[in-house]
């Protein structure tokens, strides 16, 4: 899969990105991630990316101009499945979403800052428009990172165990069941009797039943 990030802070992702499950998943050619600073396609001579709304409202917006150019620089090498907007008026990001756009070869992921961008953008250009919760962050770069996380862990072979992905809350609608590791023991708790029993179907039968237990308790919305 193949993820190009368009922003004005590419320092914010450059760290979080080249980490852990991300940048593993560099490492095995599983991701090929780019990250363009708009700014440099800004043809203003100095290198100005914003400009004040038409009609005077408060804030700036991101012009179109520099946007463009990224987009069609990008777009002359690779062909997109979704150019997708990180805003917080797109629609919220779920794990259905991810696991379909895990099945993509190449996506944009484009951030925007200050009062948004430029509505003719979004016209021509953006498929999808995408938030990670209500709520108002700085700028589109920590939901992208979000959006990449979430998605390139589900890619086949980039999780060190396969099944693990499948088995995560949300996945089936179900929160995860209580997880327990060495000691069996610890300052008079006990790890639940059963999963020490070696008894496979039995185990699974009570994970299912914790699962259910706990999402009927936390989150009874996601059980109707
Ligand atoms: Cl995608 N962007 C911004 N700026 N704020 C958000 C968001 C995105 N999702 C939730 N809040």
């Amino acid at each position: 899969m193949r993820i190009d990030i368009l922003t004005l802070f590419p320092d914010m992702l450059q760290a979080v990105l080249a980490e852990s499950m991300l940048g593993r998943a560099q490492k095995m050619g599983k991701l090929q991630l780019g990250l363009h600073n708009i700014r440099d396609f800004s043809t203003n001579k100095h290198k100005k990316v914003d400009d004040a709304p038409y009609g005077g409202t408060a804030g700036m917006v991101m012009s179109v101009q520099p946007l463009a150019d990224c987009i069609k620089h990008l777009q002359a090498q690779h062909v997109y499945d979704e150019i997708i907007y990180l805003t917080p008026d797109g629609q919220t990001l779920s794990q259905g979403l991810c696991n379909a756009l895990s099945l993509k070869g190449n996506l944009m992921l484009i951030c925007g800052h200050y009062k948004g961008i430029d509505q003719r953008i979004r016209d021509k250009y953006i498929t999808l428009e995408i938030s990670i919760g209500d709520y108002v962050l700085t700028g589109g770069e920590l939901a992208a990172a979000v959006l990449t996380d979430a998605v390139v862990r589900l890619i086949p072979g980039v999780l060190g165990d396969e099944t693990s992905a499948l088995s995560d809350s949300f996945q089936d609608d179900l929160l995860a069941p209580p997880v327990y590791t060495r000691p069996a023991e610890f300052e008079g708790m006990q790890v639940p009797e059963i999963l020490r029993s070696g008894d496979d179907k039995k185990i699974k039968t009570w994970l299912e039943e914790k699962a259910l237990e706990k999402t009927r308790r936390l989150r009874p919305d996601l059980l109707e």
